[in-house]
């Protein structure tokens, strides 16, 4: 008898297995019982767990799918989601053709060709890192000390923000994405990271420097093509996405790689391993594991269900990459594996615009470690470690690690 219920709570912290990398069994259950199925929200609003692969890239490929968060019935996971659908949210929560006009402005800054000219400037903030760590240690605390400064620093280089000033808006994004934080937190901590960003950009429209943010404020603000609060909305995203994302994807994904010495010492033998390593590590963790947040149109059949215009859909990417029926062995992490096709930067229009560079500072600060900290292991045990499995991203608040 199926224990699956459309009456059930949807909470992404649900109880963990023996194995704190894999979904939680409840949604294990689900995926293999009724991929398709109706689940509650938190406000009692019916939504559709999608959770096999091919079903979830018929959603975010489907159109009559939207991503506009203030359209009635858009599912929102928690209840602080509500304070941060007041923002101007730019192309992340926008349809086409709207989304693609303001994502063809800054996607030229973000492909796979750019982000490899930046090897040499991301090399050296890992080295840069690497060595202070060195000076200071052992131990260290691998997500404060060098898997979130990576991220951070490279993104202020992209738009011209001060590193110098990572404190203050790392402290509110923090908040913003602790779904434990009430909905005034979240209010406040989103306009104190709006205010940072409009005196930053009011200076850069006096004195553009050679940067993206300089570029939006002086090219296309000027030519009438984005407003003022248009081009803060667009650094706010482009700060915001992608510093926890690449930050636990390192962290985390170190530790798994300590977890499993054997393919950790065969990476260290042999660094063109290390892209086929950084995929699997993508695929396995899935940090977005919340659900990506889709409302439908009209109305569509998805994996045997009709979906009702009007309903809400979560794609549940964590599930859509264990699917047995896309991968062989989906639970076992090999870093030899040659099935690709993971969606743990999401699919479709929306798909992360960041993938490109996430790919090149996870290859290089994965690479930089086992190369430089050959000895390096978990300085506390593993039982001693605290994971976000409350956090809209997925991984470990600290890392203790020594060498
Ligand atoms: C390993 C690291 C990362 C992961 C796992 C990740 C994951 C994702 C996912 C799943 C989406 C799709 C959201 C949706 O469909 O609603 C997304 C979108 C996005 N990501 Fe990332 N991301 C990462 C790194 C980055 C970085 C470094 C940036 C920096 C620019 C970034 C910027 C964005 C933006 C702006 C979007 C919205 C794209 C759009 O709506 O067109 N991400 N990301």
């Amino acid at each position: 008898m199926t224990q699956v219920s459309d009456t059930e709570v949807f909470d992404f912290a649900a109880e963990r297995g023996k194995c704190p990398y894999d979904p939680p069994p409840v949604f294990q259950r689900r995926m293999a019982e009724r991929p398709v199925s109706r689940i509650r929200l938190w406000n009692d609003q019916p939504v559709w767990m999608v959770m096999r692969h091919a079903d979830v890239r018929a959603v975010l490929t489907d159109e009559r799918f939207s991503a506009n968060n203030l359209a009635p019935g858009f599912p929102l996971i928690t209840p602080s989601g509500e304070a941060l659908t007041q923002d101007n949210p730019t192309f992340v929560r926008l349809d086409p053709p709207e989304h693609g006009r303001l994502r063809g402005m800054v996607n030229p800054d973000f492909t796979m060709k750019r982000a490899i000219a930046l090897r040499p400037q991301i090399q050296q903030i890992v080295d840069g890192l690497v060595d202070q760590m060195v000076a200071k240690g052992p131990p260290a605390e691998l997500v404060e000390d060098f898997a979130l400064p990576i991220p951070t620093q490279v993104i202020c280089l992209i738009l011209g923000v001060p590193y110098s000033d990572h404190d203050y808006f790392q402290s509110c994004t923090r908040v913003m994405t602790d779904v434990k934080a009430t909905e005034e937190e979240v209010g406040d901590a989103s306009q104190a990271l709006t205010d940072y960003l409009t005196g930053l950009i009011a200076r850069k429209a006096e004195e553009p420097g050679d940067d993206l943010l300089s570029k939006l404020v002086v090219e296309r603000e000027q030519r009438g093509e984005l407003s003022r609060d248009d081009v803060v909305a667009m650094a706010r995203l482009l700060l915001d996405a992608g510093h926890e994302t690449t930050a636990m994807m390192i962290s985390y994904g170190m530790l798994l790689l300590l977890r499993h010495p054997g393919q950790l010492a065969a990476l260290r033998a042999d660094e063109k391993l290390v892209p086929g390593a950084v995929e699997e590590l993508l695929r396995y963790l899935t940090v977005i594991h919340t659900g990506v947040p889709r409302l439908a149109t009209a109305d569509v059949e998805i994996g045997g269900e009709t979906i009702r215009a009007g309903e809400g859909v979560l794609c549940f990417l964590p599930t859509a990459n264990r699917d047995p029926g896309r991968f062989s062995d989906p639970d076992t992490f090999d870093i030899h594996r040659t099935d690709r096709g993971h969606m743990a930067f999401g699919f479709g229009v929306h798909q992360c615009i960041g993938q490109g560079l996430a790919r090149v500072e996870l290859q290089i600060a994965l690479a930089t470690l086992v190369r430089r900290l050959p000895e390096l292991a978990l300085a506390v045990p593993f039982e001693e470690l605290r994971f976000r499995h409350t956090m809209f991203v997925e991984g470990v608040y600290e890392l203790p690690v020594t060498w």
